[in-house]
């Protein structure tokens, strides 16, 4: 489904990302089942998989949640989809869509922070220096910080320790993301 209509390398990375942060809070904050862990991972891996072809805010993520309708996906994937956009008018209630938006803008704020290390790997990274860079308004202007402040209160949790808890849910497939090193090592 994600390859489908994505074929951006980075937006496939990011999809990636957001579904290990979210797969991680679900260990953490849903209810411990691996049916659980599946959907939260689903819609972190979905959320913006018509983005690609449909990037204006008239159609995301309006044409993918036809899509998904039509391919008979649950009300509760695409009602978590559509909370992720804040435009959209569909608030974020349960646990997961609050996890959605709570990863979405960090996840890609710390693969930036990661990209301009030295050696290219989360590894580098740790809470305090993203909290750093989030004070460097040049640095990642689009990613917006009230949307990262507001997600992590909104979920209730602090701040520092979701940064750091996202990280560690990254390092697994630092590979698959290019955040492991080797591209530093590539020149
Ligand atoms: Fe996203």
């Amino acid at each position: 489904m994600l390859t489908e209509f994505t074929q951006s390398e980075s937006l496939l990375k990011h999809a990636q990302a957001v579904e290990a942060c979210m797969r991680a809070c679900s260990r953490k904050l849903g209810d411990g089942t691996p049916e659980a862990e599946q959907l939260w991972g689903i819609v972190g891996l979905l959320h913006d998989f018509d983005y690609d072809r449909w990037p204006s805010l008239e159609d995301h993520p309006y044409k993918g949640n036809a899509i998904l309708k039509e391919r008979g996906y649950s009300d509760e994937i695409r009602r978590a989809i559509m909370s992720h956009a804040e435009y959209s008018g569909v608030t974020r209630d349960s646990p997961m869509e609050k996890a959605l938006f709570a990863c979405d803008e960090l996840a890609g704020f710390i693969t930036a922070c990661a990209l301009i290390k030295p050696g290219k790997s989360l590894a580098e990274v740790d809470a305090k220096s993203v909290r750093k860079r989030m004070k460097d308004k040049a640095f990642a202007r689009k990613v917006n910080r009230d949307d990262i402040i507001n997600g992590a209160a909104d979920l209730g949790v602090d701040l520092d320790e979701h940064i750091g808890f996202c990280i560690e849910a990254l390092k697994p497939i630092a590979k698959e993301l290019g955040l492991d090193g080797s591209a530093a090592k590539a020149g």
